[in-house]
């Protein structure tokens, strides 16, 4: 589960050093009275682990979907496909790009049916999104051959599956441009904040330049007199909102391993009965979810009311399904996604999800197991 958990003495000591740095908190500038560049440092570590040319920190994961959309010359009366299991974020962006979201279903991975995506293709879809869920990758073989074939952009959301990978690459790397998010329930986590990563330098100077008014940083020129050719917003990240971020991802490796642990538990002592979510094929998860199907309306609320009393919840399948499924989003969609995401939600309500804490031990989960096995006795 989140970075939250391991915030300790090692991000207090980061934090605390910038007051001998000079006490810059903006990203830009103040070259004079600054040691450090914590953004620029932030952006580099994450091009090294994740093997991307480039990087770019912003304010929030919906932010970088947002400048994504945009640096893929997403506009006004185009369509975007992504899909009904996801989270609201993603719909706001593409509404806030100009676009329309087109709602393709979810398969027994909770991801993105490729087998349901051409029919939604038409000349007016620019880009597929398909959105990471729950550290599981979406089946991205498949899709960017579709992709390719129709000659549409893709953009992976990969806001939930920091770390996890597909065929061997990290997920975000596998499309033309990637965005993570590290808001305060993600694997790392800067409090707010988001990345986007690509390796295409087209696409990574529109969001650079878009993500702060346009500002170009030509190096030549000091900032106030700075060149631009296009107008922005600002969704720039701070500093200290980086030196989080950096300290955060040095425990990447050993959030995902002890994740793995504890979910290793759950696979090997819940009553094998019990379906669980499929993985995709070539897959690595990040094990922050451990997601089962149960049918049964009186058994999952005997499950749920045995997560509640051991204060483990069921993170959003069911505890806050109605954020995470378009069904439920008739503020945002139009009647017939509406009706494209039925599907969805008849498949997610027979879902229960079990969040991997690290301040949970590894015997917690054991114990956990024991008690929902014994509704089956
Ligand atoms: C799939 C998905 N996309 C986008 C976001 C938005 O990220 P942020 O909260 O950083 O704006 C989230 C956050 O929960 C998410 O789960």
């Amino acid at each position: 589960m989140p970075g939250w958990e391991l915030i300790n003495k090692k991000e207090q000591k980061a934090l605390n050093k910038i007051f001998n740095e000079g006490s810059i908190f903006f990203a830009h500038g103040f070259d004079n009275l600054r040691k450090k560049y914590h953004v620029r440092e932030f952006e580099r570590d994450i091009c090294k682990k994740f093997g991307v040319k480039d990087a770019l920190a912003v304010s929030s994961g919906t932010a970088a979907i947002k400048i994504a959309l945009k640096s893929l010359g997403v506009k006004n009366g185009d369509e975007v496909i992504t899909q009904g299991f996801n989270f609201i974020a993603t719909i706001e962006a593409i509404l806030d790009a100009g676009a329309k979201p087109i709602i393709c279903n979810v398969d027994e991975t909770l991801n993105m049916d490729p087998s349901k995506i051409q029919r939604l293709i038409n000349s007016k879809t620019k880009v597929i999104l398909p959105v990471h869920m729950l550290g599981v990758s979406a089946n991205m073989n498949a899709i960017n051959k579709i992709a390719k074939k129709n000659k549409i952009k893709i953009l992976e959301d990969n806001c939930e599956s920091v770390g996890g990978k597909y065929n061997g690459k990290y997920l975000g790397t596998l499309g033309d441009v990637g965005v993570f998010s590290h808001d305060f329930g993600k694997t790392i986590t800067t409090g707010e904040g988001g990345m986007i990563i690509s390796n295409d330098k087209k696409i990574m100077k529109y969001c650079r330049e878009y993500h702060d008014h346009g500002h170009e940083n030509n190096p030549k020129l000091p900032r106030g007199r700075d060149t631009k050719t296009i107008y922005g917003f600002n969704y720039r990240m701070t500093e200290l909102q980086a030196i989080v971020g950096k300290v955060q991802l040095t425990k990447l490796n050993f959030i995902l391993s002890e994740n793995k642990k504890r979910y290793g538990v759950l696979e090997k002592f819940i009553n094998k009965n019990i379906e669980r979510r499929s993985l995709t094929e070539n897959s690595k998860s990040i094990y922050d979810t451990f997601i089962f199907k149960i049918k049964d309306q009186i058994i999952r609320n005997k499950i749920i009311k045995i997560l509640k009393r051991l204060s483990f919840g069921t993170k959003n399948l069911p505890d806050a399904l109605e954020w995470h499924c378009s069904f439920f989003w008739d503020h945002a969609l139009n009647k017939r996604e509406i009706k494209n995401s039925r599907n969805d939600k008849e498949r997610l309500v027979q879902m229960i999800a079990i969040p991997i804490f690290l301040r949970k031990s590894v015997n917690d989960y054991k114990i956990l197991a024991k008690e929902i096995n014994k509704i089956f006795i």
